[in-house]
């Protein structure tokens, strides 16, 4: 596995790896964008890629204009040898790894906003957290040209924003319809994973499987015909009674624009919920049926 720290060496990589195709000749890239410390989830991308392409390229970079400043940029997991090693085991061809002055020369002063999807769940408590996502996302798809792009449905909110992104500037490698979802990998007691687990003590570590578990229970009833609204608070009630310290947000919405619904209506719904342990704050979605 080649790895790529600047733009040029990056070109010319994805430039020899177009040139080599299984059959057609050109060969098709699949995008595997991450910030790091990779787990199971992270691999089941990379995994999932290679259905889709000839080659996957994963790139590892720790954004910080997706960070507040009261959040955990300084403490965010950084293991590079260690990640580059299991994408190698992975088969990834090539790994982009800039460094913040490579991806943000002095003197870069564009940012994209995704107005709408990103205002509310996750959005509403981190201003600017998703200008930062779609900013960087929409510089890595230009840098590499992926035919497609792989994202966990774990950061839904994201998934929705990267995809209104590529659809609204009519981006083309990878257009929109090319942006994939992939289902969120999740521990044996329901836990989805993340890089921020790691922050869990043991026995935070304990209580946060309440809060996939009582998601469902909370599905169950929705599902079942119980208000939207009294289900909601009980998911949250529940929470809290595990040993979260607060809950940011507990909502349903539309699974596409992610407008909030008080009802379950005909069209596919989402349960969303953000919720902080300790100095952890977990989020975490699930399908709701009609
Ligand atoms: O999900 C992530 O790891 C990041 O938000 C992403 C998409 C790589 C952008 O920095």
């Amino acid at each position: 596995m080649q790895i790529a720290t600047t733009r040029d060496v990056l070109r010319n990589a994805v430039a020899a790896l177009r040139q080599d195709g299984v059959g057609q000749g050109r060969g098709r890239i699949a995008l595997v964008p991450t910030m790091g410390a990779l787990h199971e989830g992270h691999l089941t991308l990379v995994r999932r890629a290679r259905e889709e392409a000839d080659h996957v390229v994963a790139s590892i970079f720790v954004n910080p204009k997706q960070f507040g400043p009261n959040e955990d940029l300084d403490a965010y997991p950084r293991q590079l040898a260690e990640d580059a090693a299991l994408l190698e085991a992975e088969g990834c061809a090539l790994l982009w790894a800039p460094t913040v002055s490579e991806m943000y020369p002095a003197g870069f002063v564009t940012n994209i906003s995704v107005a709408g999807v990103s205002d509310g769940l996750c959005g509403a408590a981190r201003p600017g957290h998703f200008d930062g996502v779609a900013t960087v996302v929409c510089k890595l798809f230009n840098q590499v040209q992926p035919d497609v792009a792989l994202f966990g449905e774990k950061d839904y909110q994201q998934l929705a924003v990267i995809r209104a992104m590529a659809r609204d500037l009519d981006l083309a490698l990878p257009c929109a319809e090319s942006i994939i979802g992939v289902p969120t990998v999740r521990e044996a007691d329901g836990l989805a994973m993340s890089s921020r687990n790691r922050y869990l003590s043991a026995e935070q570590r304990a209580a946060a499987a309440a809060l996939p578990r009582a998601m469902r229970t909370a599905i169950a009833a929705i599902e079942g015909g119980a208000d939207v609204a009294g289900a909601l608070a009980a998911l949250q009630a529940e929470v809290i009674a595990a040993g979260f310290a607060s809950v940011d947000y507990a909502e349903l919405a539309d699974s596409t624009s992610l407008a909030p619904l008080t009802v379950l209506g005909e069209t596919p719904a989402r349960l969303l919920i953000a919720a902080r342990i300790g100095g952890t704050r977990l989020i975490d979605n699930m399908a709701v049926s009609a």
